[in-house]
């Protein structure tokens, strides 16, 4: 097992390993006290609940169990409110504690629970996707989606611990597991060329161990730098005004991790358009992505995606804040005038 300590203010464990899903009682015993309340989706319940509950049950926790319907439609106001009731109907309290069991959206949504009700209580991460692994159960951002948009409400709530076994990936459909793959890809290009070197020169899927330490390290690494998201940790954001613009787009049929690889190749190749970067990095990244059966050709015009992208949360004013790349393992930000925009996706994804 590899453990990966993150520096926030509270400070917490990443456990990574094969099989660790059957110890999650015995890693969480020296962590928290109280009462589990185990929060999880219908498919991954039907997959690894009774492991949890069992392993829970034999380091003497007791247990209770809420499961919603799996989906991202599912991570809304009224499934939160589902989990809050049902926390306060088993007389959950402080001196308890919440497991999200799942992809990013158990954690996501059972992370908000955790950090509203009682005004806060303890929650511990164990990802079942290699996306929830890579990036969303490590950096206490949490929320659920509104029709309006998707995280639009949410709070910053560390877990206490993060327990990832590694084996369940082996039943995540090949698009699950390439959504892990490019936000990987992605932690490579942003700030670690050897990392990026590793993952472009040979299929690397056999170390997923390696591969997830890395990126929990990566990721730490910016969020310790900036818990609450004012500055560095938007390099984390490389590929994303695009590919959300991509997401949008394609009323979410097109996945995250498509539209993130969409993203970073636009941006890396407009940036080169632009006189921001001296190559076309474009051309290494989506030989890359491509090793990973991840396909990053743009189907959309420019104006089509302009328009998205103007909707975004993260515009501010009269500039749109763009994170490129000056050299592979270098991310930077471009304050881009709203009105250049257009063309820097015409640069990006048409020519
Ligand atoms: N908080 C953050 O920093 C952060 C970062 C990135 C993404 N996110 C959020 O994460 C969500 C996407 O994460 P996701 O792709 O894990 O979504 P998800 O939780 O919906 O999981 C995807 C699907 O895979 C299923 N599944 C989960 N584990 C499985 C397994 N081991 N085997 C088979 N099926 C399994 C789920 O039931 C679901 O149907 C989005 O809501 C996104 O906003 C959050
Ligand atoms: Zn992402």
């Amino acid at each position: 097992m590899i453990t990966v300590p993150v520096k926030t203010s509270a400070p917490y464990d990443v456990h990574i390993g094969s099989g660790i899903l059957q110890k999650a009682g015995e890693l969480i015993r020296p962590v928290l006290r109280g009462r589990a309340a185990l929060i999880t989706d219908s498919t991954v319940d039907s997959l690894y609940g009774d492991i949890v509950r069992q392993s829970l049950a034999d380091s003497g926790f007791d247990a209770v169990s809420y499961v919603f319907p799996a989906g991202e439609e599912h991570k809304n106001l009224s499934e939160y409110a589902g989990i809050l009731s049902f926390l306060a109907e088993n007389a959950v309290t402080r001196g308890d504690f919440l497991i999200a069991l799942g992809g990013g959206v158990s954690g996501d949504m059972t992370g908000f629970a955790a950090a509203t009700y009682l005004r806060g209580i303890p929650f511990v991460q164990i990802p079942t996707t290699f996306l929830a692994a890579a990036d969303a159960s490590v950096g206490g951002k949490t929320a659920v989606d509104l029709a309006a948009g998707k995280n639009l409400v949410g709070a910053f709530h560390q877990p206490s611990l993060v327990i990832c076994d590694t084996d369940t990936f082996s039943t995540l459909t090949p698009a699950a597991f390439a959504d892990g793959m490019t936000e990987t890809i992605k932690h490579g290009l942003i700030c670690d060329r050897a990392f990026f070197d590793f993952l472009a020169s040979g299929d690397r899927r056999g170390e997923i161990n390696e591969i997830v330490r890395k990126d929990v390290e990566i990721k730490s690494s910016f969020v310790a730098a900036d818990e609450f998201d004012r500055g560095r940790r938007q390099m984390l954001n490389f590929g994303h005004t695009i590919g959300h613009a991509v997401e949008v787009n394609s009323e979410f049929s097109v996945s995250h991790g498509r539209a993130v690889a969409i993203g970073m190749c636009a941006a890396a190749k407009a940036a080169h358009a632009f006189g921001l970067c001296g190559e076309d990095l474009s051309v290494p990244i989506r030989e890359a992505l491509s090793r990973y059966g991840i396909d990053s050709a743009c189907p959309f015009s420019a104006a089509s995606l302009t328009e998205a992208a103007l909707r975004d949360k993260k515009r501010f004013g009269e500039t749109i804040n763009i994170i490129y790349l000056k050299t592979i393992g270098e991310a930077a930000v471009h304050p881009l005038p709203v009105r250049q925009l257009e063309a820097f996706l015409r640069a990006g994804c048409e020519s």
